[in-house]
């Protein structure tokens, strides 16, 4: 089988493909691919592995070609897939959820949380200009986490983690989603708020939930003033849940405590106004970042084609429903 590959991935994964018999065919750019350049590359592809960087729409489905029943996406978050489109067409789309991105990026956003509640970042860059003067009873004063309370938004695979890991800091923990996982709430030692009280009551917020119609923009103005004032915000999730010059604005205002933020509204851009804040912290959408988690991204995004090319369904399905009437 033939597959394209949108951008070079960590590891000897794509190997594999090559030494089980496929054609790989990775893009010799090093960098996200236009849609023009996409459509191209992507003839005659049975499968394409494609980074959350690269839009796949009905239009680059259509440049494969017939022989497309695969598009396997080298992460968690699919929102760069029009996956609607996939499903009528009769491709199976797959991500790539498992135990290393959770820990990956539970982990991450506690190095977040701790580095909003300690200053941190602040912290460093005052000591590398060199103004360290010996140890004084008042500089960078921040808060305990012991006894604050954290909201999580989106309680799903790794928002679960994140409330896991909190049992060590002895916080407060209170989540919010549609549904309520009544199992969790006795595991985890939590417990669900409606969205605004959530926000009212917490001294932290992060955000778990997938980037969707219903999520975008979900921080904005009006939320965002509900919160309680001097609460942080972390974002791990996906930049268009949050409205980014509202949130500028929020923080401006000294409404908002500060934000640590790890996706941006409009990748890779992000809204100068936050770089001269103190009181937020900037990652380049690292959460994942872990050799460990990049491994099991690539097995599994690799096992995903392999398992549609032999007729198996893959445990990682997204459009599930595509199944029965997939292209063959
Ligand atoms: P998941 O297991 O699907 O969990 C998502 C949770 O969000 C579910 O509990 C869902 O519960 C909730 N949710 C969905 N729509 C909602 C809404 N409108 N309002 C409130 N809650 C809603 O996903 P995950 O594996 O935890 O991943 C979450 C997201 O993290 C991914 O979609 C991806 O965008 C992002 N991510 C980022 C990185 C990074 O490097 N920064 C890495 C991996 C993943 P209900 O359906 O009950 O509401
Ligand atoms: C990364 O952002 C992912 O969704 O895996
Ligand atoms: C601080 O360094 C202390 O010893 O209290």
């Amino acid at each position: 089988m033939r597959v394209f590959v949108t951008r070079k991935i960590p590891g000897e994964h794509l190997a594999g493909l090559e030494k089980a018999g496929h054609e790989v065919v990775v893009s010799l750019f090093d960098r996200p691919l236009t849609p023009e350049e996409l459509t191209k590359f992507v003839v005659g592809a049975d499968g394409i592995l494609t980074l959350l960087t690269d839009g796949i729409d009905g239009d680059v489905m259509d440049a494969a070609g017939p022989a497309l029943c695969v598009i396997s996406n080298y992460a968690v978050g699919f929102d760069n897939i029009d996956v609607d489109a996939a499903t009528s067409r009769g491709i199976v789309v797959t991500n790539t959820p498992c135990d290393e991105v959770n820990i990956a990026v539970a982990e991450h956003t506690w190095a977040l949380i701790l580095s909003c509640a300690r200053r941190v970042v602040e912290a460093d860059e005052a000591t590398r200009r060199g103004a360290y003067r010996g140890w004084e009873p008042d500089i960078f004063l921040g808060t305990s986490l012991k006894g604050k309370n954290l909201g999580i938004v989106g309680l799903g695979r790794i928002g679960k983690m994140v409330a896991q890991i909190a049992k060590g800091f002895e916080m407060n923990v209170f989540y919010y989603s549609r549904t309520q996982d009544k199992e969790a709430e006795k595991e985890l030692l939590i417990s669900h708020r409606p969205f605004p009280k959530l926000l009212a009551s917490c001294d932290f917020v992060s955000l778990h939930v997938p980037l969707t119609d219903e999520t975008r923009h979900m921080i904005n103005t009006k939320t965002l003033s509900v919160m309680k004032k001097g609460s942080f915000l972390v974002n791990t999730a996906r930049g268009p849940v949050v409205d980014e010059t509202d949130l500028v604005s929020s923080i401006r205002s000294g409404h908002l405590g500060g934000a640590a933020l790890d996706v941006f509204d409009n990748e890779p851009n992000i809204n100068p106004e936050l770089y001269g804040m103190a009181n937020v912290i900037t990652t380049p959408h690292i959460a994942s970042a872990t050799r460990q988690a990049r491994h099991a991204m690539g097995k599994m995004a690799t096992k995903a084609l392999t398992d549609v090319f032999s007729g198996k369904k893959p445990e990682n399905i997204v459009n599930e429903k595509v199944w029965e009437h997939r292209r063959k």
